[in-house]
C-alpha cells in the first residue's frame, strides 16, 4: 500500500524551485558529464560523478498515469508514452525524484517526433540527467534474428537527434539486454556495428564529444565475452567502434543479502580492470522480499556506494519509477497523483545515509587498457572483425532506384518465397545481403530493408537471365523499370560493386553525408509496413530452404 505521508513530504530544495519557478540550471547551462577511464565527471569542476538513478519509463502496455504522449505507429499495434514529452507528467514526478535523490533518470523509448524541451528543462533545473535507450518497442536489434539495418539506423540517429542538445543528457544504449542466452551471442555483432554507427553519426554531426554510446546486459552465462567484445578494439580503430559505458541489469541483490550472496564481490573483481565506466542500468530485486515486492529494504545501496564497488561503479539506477504488471514501481501514479510505496523510502533512507568517496579528475590518472576480444569458440560465436558494415541509408535508396527489376509489393509476407527460390537457384545471387556474424560474412546489402534486398536478388537473377521481361515476375511482385540512380550514387553503388560486396562508406563519412541529414524520412525503398515484423520470416525461409516448394511457383 502507498503511503499517505510519503504523498505530502515533498522534497524542501524540490518544492522551492518549483513554487519560486527559478532555475538553478537549464540544460543550455548544466555542466555536462564527462566519461574518463572508469569514471564519469563533471565538466566544471572535475569532481567525480555518480548515478543515483531511477528507471522511468511507462509501461508500454499503457497502465499508471494517464498523461504522457502516447505514440501510436501508424504501421504497427505498439504503442509507448514517451516520458519526456509531457510537461504535466515531469511536473508531477520530478519532485518526488528529488526525495530519493536522483540525478539521473534512464527513459527506454523516447519519441524523437515530440519536443522534449520543457521536461528536459525541469530535469536539469533539478539537476537530472538522462541516458536514453535508442531503441524502441518495436525497433530493436533482434536477439534471434540480428540485423542492423537503415530502419534502425534512422531510429536510432533520430533519438540522438533529439536529445544531443541538451547538456544534461549523458549518453545512449545502443542495446538492452539483446544477448539473452548462449545462442543469441550473433546479434551482439549488430549491436557493436550499431554502437560504431552512432559513435561516428554524433562525431560527423559536431554534437557534444561528450555523449557516450554504451550496451546494457542483464546477467547472462556470457557476460564475460559481451564485456570483452563491447570494449574491445580490434584493428587498430581505436575507440571507434567499442561502447563508452557498461550498463548492468543486476537484480542478485533481493532483500537481506551480501556482497558475497549477491556475488557483488565476484562483479567488482571482474569489472576491475574496465576501461570504462560500469554502473547497474537497472537494480532491485524483488523475490522473496517480506512483505512483497513493494517492501524492498534496498540494503544493496550501502554496497553499491561503498568503499568496495565505488572505485569500479559509477552507482546505479533503481528499477522503476511507474507500478506496472511487473510490480517493480517505487510509486503509484493515479492522475495527477504520486503515492510512493514502502520501498521508496527505504531507498530514501538508504540513499540519504551514503557518501560515496569523490575522486578528482586531476588526482587520477585512467590505467586500465581494452581487453582482448573473446575468441570464438562454442559459447561465443561472434568475429570481432569484421563487424556488420556501416549502414548507409542513402546507398540503400541508390540501389533500389538503380536497378532494373525491382520489387513493386510491399507485402513483406511474400518476400521469403522468393529470396528461396533465387538464393536456392544460385546462391552467389545474394551474397549482396549476407549477415552472418559467426563467419564474419556480409554483404554490403546486409544492412537495407528487405524490400531492398529482395530487389537486389531479383535484379541479380533479371540480370543473370538475359534481362528477359520474363526473368522479372516472380508472380506480380517484382517489375521492370528505367534505372534513374543519379549522379551522387555513383560511387556508392560502384563501391558496392556488382557482386554486393563491395565495402560502402558509412553515411558520416563525406561520400555519403547527405543521408545523415535526409536520415529521418523514410527512404524511398525502405521501412515498409512489415519491415521489424517480417523480418524475422524473411531471412529464416532461404536458409532453411523453401527452395524446392518455390520452384514450382516461379518457373520461368
Ligand atoms: C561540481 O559541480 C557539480 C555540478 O554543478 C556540483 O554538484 C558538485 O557539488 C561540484 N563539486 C565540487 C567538489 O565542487
Ligand atoms: C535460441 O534458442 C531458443 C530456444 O530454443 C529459440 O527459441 C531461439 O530461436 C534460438 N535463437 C537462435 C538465434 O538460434
Ligand atoms: C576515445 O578516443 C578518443 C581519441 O583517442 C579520446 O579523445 C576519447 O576520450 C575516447 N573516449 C573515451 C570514452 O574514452
Ligand atoms: C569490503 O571488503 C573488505 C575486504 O574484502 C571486507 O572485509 C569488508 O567486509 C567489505 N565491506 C563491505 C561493506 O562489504
Ligand atoms: C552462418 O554461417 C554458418 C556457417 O555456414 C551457419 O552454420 C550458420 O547457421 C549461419 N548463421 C546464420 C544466422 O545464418
Amino acid at each position: 500500500m502507498p503511503s499517505i505521508a510519503q504523498t505530502l513530504s515533498l522534497g524542501a530544495a524540490a518544492l522551492s524551485l518549483l513554487a519560486t519557478g527559478a532555475s538553478a540550471q537549464s540544460w543550455k547551462t548544466i555542466p555536462p558529464i564527462e566519461i574518463y577511464g572508469q569514471h564519469f565527471f563533471y565538466s566544471n569542476n572535475g569532481s567525480q560523478y555518480y548515478m543515483k538513478g531511477v528507471a522511468y519509463q511507462q509501461d508500454y502496455s499503457g497502465g499508471g498515469s494517464t498523461g504522457g504522449a502516447k505514440t501510436k505507429r501508424a504501421d504497427t499495434k505498439v504503442t509507448y508514452v514517451d516520458p519526456l514529452a509531457d510537461i504535466n507528467s515531469c511536473k508531477r514526478d520530478v519532485p518526488y525524484m528529488k526525495q530519493i535523490f536522483t540525478n539521473v533518470i534512464r527513459v527506454y523509448a523516447i519519441d524523437p517526433t515530440q519536443n522534449h524541451d520543457e521536461c528536459m528543462e525541469l530535469l536539469a533545473s533539478n539537476d537530472i540527467y538522462v541516458v536514453a535507450d535508442m531503441a524502441a518497442p518495436d525497433q530493436s536489434i533482434n536477439s534471434n534474428d540480428p540485423t542492423w539495418n537503415a530502419g534502425l539506423y534512422q531510429r536510432y540517429t533520430g533519438v540522438i537527434d533529439a536529445l544531443a542538445k541538451y547538456n544534461n543528457v549523458i549518453g545512449f544504449f545502443a542495446g538492452n539486454e539483446v544477448v539473452e542466452s548462449n545462442n543469441q551471442t550473433e546479434s551482439a555483432a549488430f549491436v557493436k556495428a550499431a554502437v560504431r554507427d552512432t559513435k561516428g553519426y554524433i562525431k560527423a554531426r559536431g554534437y557534444r564529444s561528450s555523449l557516450g554510446v554504451g550496451y546494457a546486459t542483464a546477467d547472462v552465462p556470457v557476460r564475460s565475452q559481451l564485456a570483452a567484445y563491447f570494449a574491445c578494439e580490434p584493428d587498430s580503430t581505436g575507440n571507434a567502434t567499442s561502447i563508452d559505458f557498461w550498463g548492468y541489469n543486476v537484480y542478485s541483490w533481493c532483500g537481506h543479502s551480501s556482497m558475497q550472496k549477491s556475488s557483488y564481490d565476484e562483479r567488482v573483481k571482474f569489472f576491475k580492470d574496465y576501461p570504462v565506466p560500469v554502473f547497474f542500468a537497472e537494480y532491485g530485486c524483488i523475490e522473496g522480499i517480506d512483505g512483497g515486492p513493494t517492501h524492498r529494504p534496498f540494503e544493496e545501496v550501502a554496497a553499491l556506494y561503498g568503499d568496495n564497488m565505488t572505485e569500479v561503479f559509477s552507482g546505479g539506477i533503481a528499477y522503476e519509477w511507474f507500478m506496472a504488471e511487473r510490480n517493480y514501481g517505487l510509486v503509484k501514479v493515479d492522475g495527477n497523483n504520486v503515492s510512493p510505496y514502502p520501498d521508496f523510502t527505504s531507498l530514501q533512507q538508504q540513499l540519504k545515509t551514503v557518501s560515496p568517496t569523490i575522486t578528482a579528475r586531476s588526482a587520477y590518472t585512467p590505467s586500465n587498457k581494452a581487453p582482448a576480444c573473446p575468441t570464438n569458440d562454442a559459447s561465443w560465436a561472434p568475429k570481432a572483425s569484421p563487424l556488420p558494415p556501416a549502414v548507409n541509408p542513402k546507398f540503400c535508396d541508390c540501389e533500389m532506384s538503380n536497378f532494373g527489376c525491382t520489387i513493386k509489393s510491399d507485402d513483406a509476407t511474400k518476400y521469403g518465397d522468393i529470396f528461396g527460390f533465387i538464393c536456392g537457384a544460385d546462391k552467389n545471387l545474394c551474397d549482396g545481403i549476407a549477415h552472418n556474424a559467426s563467419t564474419g560474412t556480409y554483404g554490403a546489402l546486409g544492412g537495407c530493408s528487405p524490400k531492398v534486398q529482395l530487389a537486389w536478388v531479383a535484379n541479380a537473377y533479371y540480370e543473370k537471365n538475359g534481362k528477359s521481361a520474363s526473368a522479372c515476375d516472380f508472380k506480380g511482385l517484382a517489375a521492370t523499370q528505367a534505372p534513374s540512380a543519379d549522379d551522387s550514387c555513383s560511387s556508392l553503388i560502384a563501391a558496392a560493386g556488382t557482386a554486393g560486396t563491395g565495402a560502402v562508406p558509412s553515411p558520416t563519412d563525406a561520400q555519403g553525408g547527405s543521408a545523415a541529414t535526409s536520415s529521418k524520412n523514410a527512404s524511398p525503398g525502405g521501412v515498409g509496413p512489415d519491415y521489424f515484423n517480417v523480418g524475422k520470416i524473411l531471412f529464416g525461409t532461404y536458409v532453411i530452404g523453401a527452395v524446392v516448394s518455390a520452384l514450382g511457383i516461379f518457373i520461368l
